[in-house]
């Protein structure tokens, strides 16, 4: 298939809003009018509980990991460099799977924050780096409780890990560590100005028993 209907089908299998449609379907309301309003698995969590939780964070991990491995199906082969240039379309796919889950296409272009489907397209991409990712992002909710904080946390940490632990080589996927930062940054806006304010909600991970 050519590249430019795969970054399409990238993009609209990131469109494919799951929180909205799992709020819609199975629970008659639209997740973006409750909670903090962002169509993601975290406002999921919040409004409509763990199984719908699950359901959601697993469902748009996958649009990225899925849109990355769309570059199997591109038809060149007569790239000069060909590892480089693949490792070049999977960024492309993936930010395409990103930008949809983002602004997708299905729902108004009013979507979530990218934090699982970029997780699922690094998973894609660089299985080593996205488990890394993980513990920064567990770490900071372990010890701030604050979702958010530990997505801005472990976004910053992506282009860092590229750039000096893991020593990424290749130019486009470094620029790309470093526009994700900024990306993450944008699309949290409003949960830094809540953070700042000291009203961000908080994960009720320590729930203490009732004696
Ligand atoms: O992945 C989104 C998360 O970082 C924040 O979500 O609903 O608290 O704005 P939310």
């Amino acid at each position: 298939m050519p590249d430019f209907l795969l970054v399409l089908l990238a993009y609209m299998i990131g469109s494919v809003s799951t929180a909205v449609l799992v709020s819609k379907r199975f629970y008659g309301i639209d997740i973006r009018e409750h909670g903090s309003g962002n169509a993601g698995a975290t406002n999921t969590f919040r409004v409509l509980g763990k199984n719908a939780g699950v359901i959601v964070m697993a469902a748009d991990i996958l649009k990225g990991f899925l849109a990355v491995k769309l570059s199997l199906l591109s038809q060149y082969s007569w790239h000069p460099t060909p590892s480089v240039q693949f490792v070049n379309l999977q960024v492309i796919l993936g930010i395409a799977s990103v930008l949809g889950h983002i602004f997708p296409i299905w729902s108004g272009f009013r979507g979530g924050k990218g934090i699982a489907t970029l997780f699922g397209m690094i998973l894609g991409i660089q299985p080593l780096v996205a488990v890394s990712l993980v513990g920064v992002f567990l770490l900071m909710l372990l010890a701030t409780r604050y979702v958010s904080l530990s997505s801005i946390s472990a976004s910053i940490a992506f282009p860092l890990l590229i750039l000096f632990i893991f020593r990424e080589p290749e130019l486009s996927y470094k620029i790309f560590a470093i526009g994700t930062a900024f990306l993450v940054v944008l699309t949290h806006h409003k949960n830094i100005g809540r953070l700042l304010n000291g009203n961000e909600s908080k994960v009720p991970i320590f729930k203490k028993r009732k004696m």
